[in-house]
């Protein structure tokens, strides 16, 4: 027996050391830790189990038969985050460079398989030199498998990427289709084809970090949702992060206890919307105040600022919020925030997690690159994932509502449950100046009267009470009141049922 032991310490031992100390310090030089010490930050102590410690890749080319790792350059298994489960797998860039090989590919498919059996989150530490060139279309056949796995997980499971290091070629396209990117700054990039190709091609010169680094997939693409400074602060915060999302579909928006009270009034937000209706706020106010403890997740927050998403929890429990940003473009929709918004209501309609919309906006935004870029799509996809969505849906408008924005942003035509407005909500078609521009073009040789006109428009439709009348606002709260009266529409709202009719599946305009 003791033979069998000291064998089984010596072997994994072997598949603990990777690709070798030399390998790990060149690792640690750059700034970055290996596969297992990222799963010791991301995980609670102790809980982590690793599964195929042993497997080897089966290639023969090239001298492969003599070069095998235990682990195959990515390490896989489950483990715990403050207590709640999770499947994690890690890439090994120092084994074969974390490239993905036919075994690597099913270390990762197993554990998805098994995460979908349970009902628990996926989550990859990406760092990879990209398919194992040796293995040839092994390798790539191991891609699609991973690929197939992340599309029939989507909407079963969270599914969480966090790059760590290089992500190129295919090997962009499992993270893209998980449903939240996280990179590292400096150390992480992302591209489907590199800066050498990039200069035969079209012969512009590109850096790595340029082409595809943190700050270009956080603030240029959108394919990014929140860069950290290193692995440590990156795995914090995934944490963090993590502790918002419920495990499956199956299961309920997780519950954190708070000291903060439900029925908290705040006086500051009834001095927060200038009189003046072309002079913004910062809405992130807003959010900070209402929200438990002022803890607010922000998603994508240097992409399309015109719109903000992200995670937060009231009265303890994780609910997602929309925001538009008066700061921003005056808080316009346009394409990205359209995508960006109708992407994060998905996720939440996904995974049971009840939606907030703080509404405060003058329109689409007007102009050739936006109707020639397709806005009529990407502005339907928001209108669509809203429509869509069953979760409870609460709605707070702050100041403007103005034409087809108003109805995309949660209204009560798209099965908004509880839609409020503040007195100082102005829901019309548009604001009073365009609007008599247009109805009284004829007299606008008359500055006086055009004025009288407008003053009449604004005296009748910039207000919330012309919607009110109609029920199409369920109430006017004062501002003070916001977070009293949203805790108590989504606790009113926690036994809703909605279903939408039976279909494969809606057709999304993509
Ligand atoms: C096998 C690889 C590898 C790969 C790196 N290595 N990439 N082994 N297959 N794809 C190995 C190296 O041989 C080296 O081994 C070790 O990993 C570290 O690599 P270095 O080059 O020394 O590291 P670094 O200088 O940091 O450069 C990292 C890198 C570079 C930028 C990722 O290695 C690189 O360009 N690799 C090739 C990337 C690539 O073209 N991949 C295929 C993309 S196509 P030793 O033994 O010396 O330590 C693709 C298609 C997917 O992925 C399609 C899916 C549909």
């Amino acid at each position: 027996m003791a033979n069998h032991v000291a064998e089984l310490a010596r072997r994994r031992e072997r598949a603990r050391l990777g690709g070798g100390q030399a390998r790990i310090d060149n690792q640690h030089s750059r700034g970055k830790l290996t596969a297992r010490e990222r799963l010791d930050v991301l995980l609670d102590p102790g809980s982590f189990e690793e599964l195929d410690m042993f497997v080897e890749h089966r290639a023969t080319d090239f001298g492969m038969e003599n070069n095998r790792i235990p682990g195959d350059g990515v390490v896989t298994g489950h483990g715990t985050i403050d207590g709640r489960r999770t499947f994690v797998y890690s890439q090994d860039f120092t084994v074969f460079g974390g490239s993905l090989s036919e075994t690597h590919a099913e270390k990762i498919c197993k554990v998805m398989q098994q995460a979908m059996k349970v009902g628990a989150p996926v989550i990859g530490l990406a760092d990879s030199g990209g398919a194992r060139i040796q293995e040839g279309v092994a390798s790539l056949g191991g891609y699609a498998d991973v690929f197939q796995q992340n599309v029939l997980a989507s909407g079963v499971i969270p599914q969480i990427s966090m790059i760590m290091g290089p992500c190129a070629g295919g090997a962009v396209y499992s993270p893209a289709i998980t449903d939240f990117i996280f990179m590292v700054r400096d150390t992480s990039y992302m591209f489907v084809t590199g800066p050498d190709v990039v200069k035969t091609v079209t012969h512009e010169d590109i850096t790595q970090e340029e082409l595809g680094g943190a700050s270009a997939h956080t603030s240029i693409s959108g394919v990014a949702d929140a860069a950290f400074d290193n692995d440590i602060d990156a795995l914090l915060n995934l944490r963090r992060f993590f502790s918002f999302l419920p495990l499956s579909n199956r299961d309920k928006a997780p519950v954190k206890p708070t000291k903060d009270d439900p029925r908290r009034d705040i006086h500051a937000l009834d001095r927060l919307v200038p009189e003046d209706p072309t002079k913004p706020y910062d809405m992130k106010e807003v959010i900070d105040r209402i929200v438990d403890d002022r803890e607010f997740f922000e998603i994508q927050p240097d992409f399309a600022p015109n719109i903000i998403v992200g995670m937060a929890r009231m009265d303890g429990s994780t609910v997602g919020i929309v925001a538009n940003q008066p700061m921003e473009q005056a808080g316009c929709l346009d394409i990205e925030a359209s995508r960006k918004a109708a992407r994060f209501i998905r996720f939440c309609d996904a995974f049971n997690i009840p939606v907030v919309t703080l509404v405060d906006v003058p329109g689409f935004l007007p102009g050739k690159d936006q109707e020639h870029g397709g806005i009529i799509k990407h502005g339907a996809k928001l209108l669509y994932a809203y429509a869509e969505c069953t979760v409870p849906k609460v709605t707070v408008i702050t100041r403007k509502a103005y034409g087809g924005a108003y109805d995309v942003m949660a209204s009560k035509h798209l099965r908004g449950d509880a839609n409020y407005a503040w007195p100082t909500s102005e829901i019309a078609v548009m604001g009073a100046k365009g609007a008599v521009e247009i109805i009284f073009r004829k007299e606008a040789g008359d500055p006086e009267q055009l004025q009288r006109r407008t003053d009449e428009y604004q005296e009748a439709f910039a207000n919330p009470f012309v919607a009110a009348k109609r029920g199409y606002i369920d109430d006017v709260i004062m501002p003070h009141g916001t977070r009293r009266r949203i805790i108590q529409s989504l606790e009113m709202l926690k036994s809703k049922q909605l279903e939408n009719p039976w279909r494969k599946h809606g057709n999304i305009p993509l």
